[in-house]
């Protein structure tokens, strides 16, 4: 089985892309052949600093190892190692309606938020199809906000393989519904668009103020309060053990602990979560050569296989 999954260069790496895509990612690493990829190209719609895209892809990179991905198991690659996508996305937009780009919503989002409506923002789907149909992808990792994605990418394979035969592989969504949408600081969707993000490699302090700025209601210490409604209980219940979620719920629901102090607990353990996940980080600094070396392997791998399908794309379309 062939997993796949892209991450874009845009910032630094959050919780919702942790729980949403990596922690799974990482997980089904050992029922499969792992492709994850940087998508730099898919970054050009939104950075124009060539220092900025060089040094965020890096830093994903490093990030991603950090967290636990394998590199022996997989490849990790950047998207641009891998030109022939670029290939395929030509060919793959030959096919594409242009009703069904019209129809996605995160494009839409991105134009009424003040994004400039260029045509690479508009074909993003087209990309991303090609980024995981080049690789004969079985299974592709990622959060709700992808699933349209996804769908796309298998209505442009459909209608390439009822245009030119059985050539391209129709893959699944993979989408863990207890994180399918992590909430941010605000209770909307944890992105770095919306500024309401937990950096998962970032200060002590600035983590602590994070989590202390969580929105809550106003109920007053003494309160009951209800733990499906709160962020801090969601984000908790994401990182700590089944006895551990229990304990908060009933200290929620027996009211008499502010907001100030459960945000304390959430604090302390996502801070005790990521501790490991720091010290390889710190480790794998110390050889920054090694992250180049990784990914120039990755690469390598990545190229091997998309080969192959382009090969079986060329020869059916003609060329
Ligand atoms: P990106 O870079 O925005 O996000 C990377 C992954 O993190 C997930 N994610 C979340 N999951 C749950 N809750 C959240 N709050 C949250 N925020 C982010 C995303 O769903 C995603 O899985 N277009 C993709 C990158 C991409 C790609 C691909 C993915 C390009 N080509 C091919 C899969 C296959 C994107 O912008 O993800």
């Amino acid at each position: 089985m062939r997993i796949l999954s892209g991450i874009q260069p845009t910032g630094i790496l959050h919780i919702g892309n942790y729980l949403g895509m990596m922690r799974p990612a990482i997980a089904l690493q050992a029922q499969g052949e792992a492709f994850y990829f940087i998508a730099d190209y898919h970054a050009l719609t939104t950075i124009d600093n060539p220092e900025t895209l060089r040094a965020n892809s890096r830093r994903i990179a490093l990030d991603f190892l950090a967290c636990g991905l394998d590199p022996d198991k997989g490849a990790l690659f950047r998207q641009s190692d891998v030109p022939q996508v670029a290939e395929l996305t030509w060919i793959l937009s030959t096919v594409t309606p242009k009703a069904l780009l019209e129809r996605a919503h995160s494009y839409k989002d991105k134009v009424a938020r003040g994004l400039p409506a260029s045509a690479g923002l508009f074909t993003y789907p087209v990309l991303m199809a090609a980024d995981i149909l080049i690789y004969d992808s079985d299974l592709v990792p990622v959060g709700k906000d992808q699933k349209q994605h996804l769908e796309m990418a298998r209505d442009i394979a459909q209608k390439f393989n009822d245009t030119f035969g059985g050539v391209l592989k129709l893959p699944e969504p993979h989408i863990q519904s207890a994180t399918e949408t992590v909430p941010g600081l605000d209770g909307q969707k944890m992105s770095k668009s919306y500024g309401n993000t937990i950096d998962i490699f970032g200060d002590e302090k600035e983590m602590r103020k994070r989590i202390m700025s969580i929105v809550t209601d106003s109920a007053p210490v003494e309160a009951a309060k209800d733990p499906a409604s709160s962020t801090i209980f969601q984000l908790y219940s994401l990182f700590a053990s089944k006895e551990e979620t229990e304990t908060m719920r009933e200290v929620f629901q027996g009211g008499g602990t502010g907001y100030g102090d459960f945000k304390k607990q959430l604090f302390a353990k996502l801070w005790e979560y990521f501790e490991p996940m720091r010290k390889r980080r710190e480790e794998i600094l110390k050889d920054v050569a090694y992250i180049d070396t990784v990914l120039k392997k990755g690469a390598a791998r990545a190229n091997e296989e998309a080969g192959k399908v382009m090969k079986r794309v060329r020869a059916a379309v003609g060329l």
